[in-house]
């Protein structure tokens, strides 16, 4: 049995304790992990995520005749949302409802009504750590209301709706990233994606002798939100500063002649963008050769520009790049960096399928000496983007 169908059999199951009958429906969505392209997509750049083998999955079947109203309990049994479909669905409490919400009321304004749900969600992308896993809820929604209406949206139209409800009432401007991959990654494949065009890529990686090895460091420092959005800010600043519409159009000779005649905050926000994005193309160009030596390489340069000049590091995520450049190449790590928007969350390093097990423990132990700390560890394949389990 799959990861997923555990997962899915073990959330039927619950919910037939919880609701009295067996669900209609069973859909997932995964989580993701970014190999590299880290805060590119909100400046038109390349990323080049994968869905990992963590799942928000939706159990449910129509409610009792005349409940116009999506009830979505959740296995934690954390406060169940209650969207009722007879008054335009708005933002609303708990906290947590509001992604789902936000769907829902794209799919209403297209004219899609899926009508009152009884509806049990089960998520194991962990929460907050840079792994998506609202992203991975928005999806998962938007595949329960395909289902159910029997309609299917095409993957970009359902990516970007997805998106308008992160922005709208999570209120998190987001870039277009994890809502693709989650809808879009394919088994066995990383995504180029290139956040313009919208064009997609698949790149292979089935290599069983390389494995995506992610570290949680467990914490996640308050002012991420804030400091998104000023990331944002800067590097339109820095756009305009270039005379470009984005800095995906800034080239490494504009910055260079920009060097002292911009300021320096600015500068070094630019220089990371830049560097990122050709740092993308080249890992895209080495996973394709298999060539992780150099993969493992851009990985760390990435590291050192988001630590260094966008500054959206911290101390626990250093520390385990730090550990795991200590390891290197001949203990089994090709490469390691921060994944995701930063201030916490996870790393993801690129490592020898063999010598997962030593590789760690050693990060475990010396991470917790480190820092205090307890850090979660495990590894995926690149995994399926969301799929319809049942109905
Ligand atoms: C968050 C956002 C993404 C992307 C990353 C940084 O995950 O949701 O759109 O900007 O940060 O690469």
């Amino acid at each position: 049995m799959t990861y997923l169908q555990k997962l899915t059999s073990e959330t039927a199951q619950q919910y037939t304790k919880i609701y009295g009958r067996p669900p209609r429906w069973i859909v997932a969505a995964p989580g993701r992990v970014n190999v590299i392209g880290e805060h590119t997509d909100y400046n038109d750049g390349f990323v080049l995520p994968t869905a990992i083998e963590r799942y928000a999955v939706m159990a449910a079947d129509k409610a009792a005749e005349g409940k116009n109203v999506i009830e979505i309990r959740d296995v934690s049994g954390v406060e169940p949302a209650l969207i009722d479909l007879s008054v335009p669905v708005k933002p609303g409490p708990p906290r947590w409802s509001n992604y789902p919400r936000g769907v829902i009321s794209g799919f209403m304004e297209h004219g899609m009504n899926p009508g009152g749900l009884d509806v049990l969600l089960h998520s194991t992308v962990p929460l907050g750590a840079g792994l998506s896993s609202s992203a991975s809820l928005e999806v998962c929604t938007a595949t329960l209301m395909e289902a159910v209406i029997g309609r299917f949206m095409l993957p970009v139209e359902k990516a970007l709706l997805c998106q308008k409800a992160e922005h709208e009432f999570a209120g998190v401007p987001c870039g277009i990233m994890d809502q693709f991959i989650s809808v879009m990654g394919r088994q066995n494949n990383l995504l180029l994606l290139d956040c313009r065009s919208r064009e997609t890529q698949l790149v292979p990686m089935n290599d069983p002798a390389v494995s995506l090895l992610i570290a949680n460091t467990n914490v996640k420092h308050e002012l991420a939100g804030g400091e998104y959005a000023m990331r944002r800010a800067q590097c339109q600043a820095a756009a305009r500063a270039f005379g470009v519409a984005s800095l995906r159009d800034a080239t490494p000779e504009a910055l260079e002649s920009a060097r002292g005649k911009m300021d320096d905050v600015v500068f070094r926000r630019a220089r990371h963008v830049i560097g990122e994005n050709e740092r993308t193309l080249h890992a895209a160009e080495g996973v394709r050769a298999s060539n992780w030596p150099t993969v493992g390489q851009l990985m760390f340069a990435s590291h050192c520009s988001l630590r260094d000049d966008y500054e959206v590091s911290c101390k626990e995520l250093d520390a385990i790049v730090e550990i795991a450049e200590g390891i290197g190449t001949k203990g089994g790590v090709f490469g390691c960096r921060m994944t995701g928007g930063g201030f916490g969350g996870c790393t993801v390093s690129l490592v020898q399928t063999e010598k997962v097990e030593a590789i760690s423990e050693k990060i475990a132990a010396d991470y917790k000496t480190k820092t205090g700390t307890e850090a979660t560890i495990f590894t995926t394949r690149p995994a399926a983007g969301a799929t319809v389990v049942k109905g």
